[in-house]
């Protein structure tokens, strides 16, 4: 049997760069020889990008804050039984885009449904897996979530050319958004064996090179 491999999961407010981050670290992972699945919540399975385009769809009215939080779970559950436990076992290096850090931040903080609601269902439903490592890019609120609408009005126009549109959490208020990030930094401060907060306020280049120092002093791979 191969080696269990390693989980790193990027976390952050929308619009800080986790995907073009995690696109970088995935090949100079895979350039040192290992196998990497890059992936993403909500997401990353069949069923999960599904329930994906329920959550992020502005269409989507009136989906209660308790909803929205099984909704994560549910595609969560999928994923780690689908994706995420077979690659670990399998010794893979697993890349994953957002993870039950987003849920407590956004759900817990940002909808305010409370740390423990979120701690108690990822123990039940999702066997308490913890990441090896935490990346959290740390910008600031304001900028990140503009940059993000931007990003996401530019997605919008293209859609009737079969882009999705994802602008729900988007269109959430500056107070919202501010206690996501208080939430997120609340996270990083409990746990801050497994959570490393990288600034990235710098250019994508400077904080790939900051992600790059914390993988090799956190993670043995
Ligand atoms: P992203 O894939 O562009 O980061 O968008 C996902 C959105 O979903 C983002 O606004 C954060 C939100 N989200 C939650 O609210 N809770 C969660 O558990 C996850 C994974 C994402």
């Amino acid at each position: 049997m191969s080696k269990r491999g390693k989980f790193i999961t990027f976390e952050g407010l929308d619009g800080t760069g986790k995907s073009t981050q995690l696109r970088k670290l995935a090949a100079v992972v895979r350039a040192a020889g290992h196998k990497v699945v890059e992936t993403r919540e909500p997401g990353g399975t069949l069923t999960g990008e599904k329930i994906r385009k329920v959550l992020l769809d502005s269409g989507t009215a009136g989906l209660s804050p308790m909803a929205e939080m099984a909704l994560m779970f549910a595609s969560r559950a999928q994923h780690i039984a689908e994706v995420i436990e077979p690659a670990l076992a399998a010794g893979s290096v697993v890349l994953c885009d957002r993870f039950t850090d987003s849920t407590e931040a956004y759900q817990g903080s940002g909808r305010r449904l409370g740390s423990h609601a979120v701690r108690e269902l990822h123990r039940v439903l999702c066997g308490n897996l913890q990441p090896d490592l935490t990346i959290l890019l740390d910008s600031d609120a304001g900028l990140s979530v503009s940059r993000a609408r931007r990003r996401n009005k530019r997605a919008l126009k293209v859609a009737s050319r079969g882009h999705a549109d994802e602008n729900r959490f988007e269109s959430e208020t500056r107070a919202f958004f501010a206690r996501v990030h208080e939430g997120y930094l609340a996270i990083a401060a409990r746990d801050h064996g497994r959570v490393a907060v990288v600034d990235a306020r710098g250019t994508p280049g400077q904080t790939h090179q900051k992600i790059l120092e914390v993988v090799r002093r956190k993670v043995k791979l």
